[in-house]
């Protein structure tokens, strides 16, 4: 039996500032998605937030793309936009970029990953949503989950993933995708996907070899460039994604392993710094130092004949309270560059910029160098 997971997000208003979500938000969005359910358009949901981003995660049996299932999500950031007004939040709305709905989410504002799969006997599946970065902030942990041997042992001692994966990446700036296989192409795989900023991971498949999920797709990361909709800068597209885990899947355990070093992405502060990635608990998800650190919070579920049995709060647990540290002396030490060079972003990443003003107003004091 299919069942499609769909996580929609956007930022319709922050709370203070651009750190964290109102509840009265998360209440109207749970208020609009119940209704959707108890029309059976949804067989389940689960509302959250993380920073400033509110997070719809839906179940139902519409498939990808669904018109119907992104106008819900589209309508109920609309009434949460209205709340945000009323109470004066910041940036209220400010991922919805078009004026009306026009039959498919994608490149209105809003984040989305959304996957329609083969409910196993027991499907376990983690929802991954991060604050203060981009979606090339998913490659590292991505790759790693699925194609390194020393993070999933399952690559190395499952017979089921002993074929690899295979990698779906798109390069954002030509608009142009590419389907990669793991470990026959895994250094020229690499040679794409470090350039983060250009080549994203979009979604991961399985091999038609694992027995257990056949060339399904087991990942899928959002990748929407907001600024590019947009033509202006508006904010970061702080990703989200979905993962299967276990039999024929890396294990939650090597699904959520990468998470424990804390990588540094670029976003940050005015989207514009390099920093740690600190993995967190849902009630830690309040950007707060220099309107971050980037954080990423994981929601595990078993889904069960499209019931999200579930969410638990993956990260907040003492196996994360190194990474957590770790993060926070990156912090510093990354901090400590202020207007620098690799904390601050190169000029042409940067998603604000003085510079053009500082050099009109110089333009006639540059003298030629002999
Ligand atoms: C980064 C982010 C914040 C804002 C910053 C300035 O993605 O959302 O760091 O860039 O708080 O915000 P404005 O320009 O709205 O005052
Ligand atoms: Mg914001
Ligand atoms: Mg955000």
């Amino acid at each position: 039996d299919k069942i499609t997971i769909s996580l929609i997000k956007a930022d319709v208003g922050g709370w203070p500032g651009h750190s964290t979500v109102h509840p009265d938000l998360i209440e109207t969005a749970k208020e609009a998605l119940q209704k959707a359910k108890d029309e059976h358009i949804l067989e389940d949901f689960h509302v959250t937030g993380v920073g400033d981003d509110l997070q719809l995660i839906m179940t139902h049996r519409k498939g990808v793309d669904s018109e119907e299932i992104h106008k819900l999500a589209w309508n109920t950031f609309e009434k949460a936009t209205a709340v945000a007004k009323e109470l004066k939040l910041y940036g209220a709305g400010q991922d919805l970029l078009k004026d009306a709905f026009s039959g498919n989410i994608r490149g209105m504002g809003p984040g989305i990953a959304e996957m329609e799969i083969t409910e196993r006997k027991s499907e376990p599946i983690v929802a991954f949503m991060m604050d203060k970065t981009e979606p090339g902030a998913f490659n590292l942990p991505i790759y790693r989950i699925f194609a390194d041997p020393f993070n999933t042992a399952g690559l190395v001692i499952d017979p089921s993933m002993h074929d690899g994966f295979k990698f779906e990446v798109w390069d954002i700036m030509e608009h142009k995708k590419v389907i990669m296989h793991s470990p026959k192409e895994m250094y020229d795989l690499l040679a794409l996907i470090g350039a983060k900023s250009r080549y994203v991971i979009k979604r991961v498949y399985a091999t038609e070899s694992n027995p257990k999920v056949k060339g399904e797709v087991v990942a899928v990361v959002s990748t929407e460039k907001l600024y590019q909709i947009a033509g202006e800068y508006i904010g970061k597209d702080d990703p989200v994604a979905l993962v299967r885990a276990q039999s024929g899947c890396p294990a939650l355990g090597e699904v959520l392993e990468p998470f424990a070093f804390p990588h540094l992405v670029s976003g940050w502060m005015r989207g514009s710094h390099n920093g740690p990635l600190m993995p967190v608990s849902i009630k830690q998800a309040h950007c707060t130092r220099f309107d971050g650190p980037p954080r990423v919070a994981a929601l595990g579920f078993q889904v069960a004949n499209g019931r999200l049995v579930g969410p638990v709060d993956l990260f907040d647990d003492p196996a994360f309270d190194r990474a957590r540290e770790t993060a926070q002396y990156i912090a510093d030490y990354m901090r400590r560059h202020g207007p620098f060079e690799p904390h601050r972003l190169p000029l042409e990443e940067m998603e604000y910029t003085t510079l053009p003003k500082v050099l009109t107003k110089l333009k006639d004091r540059f003298e030629k160098i002999q």
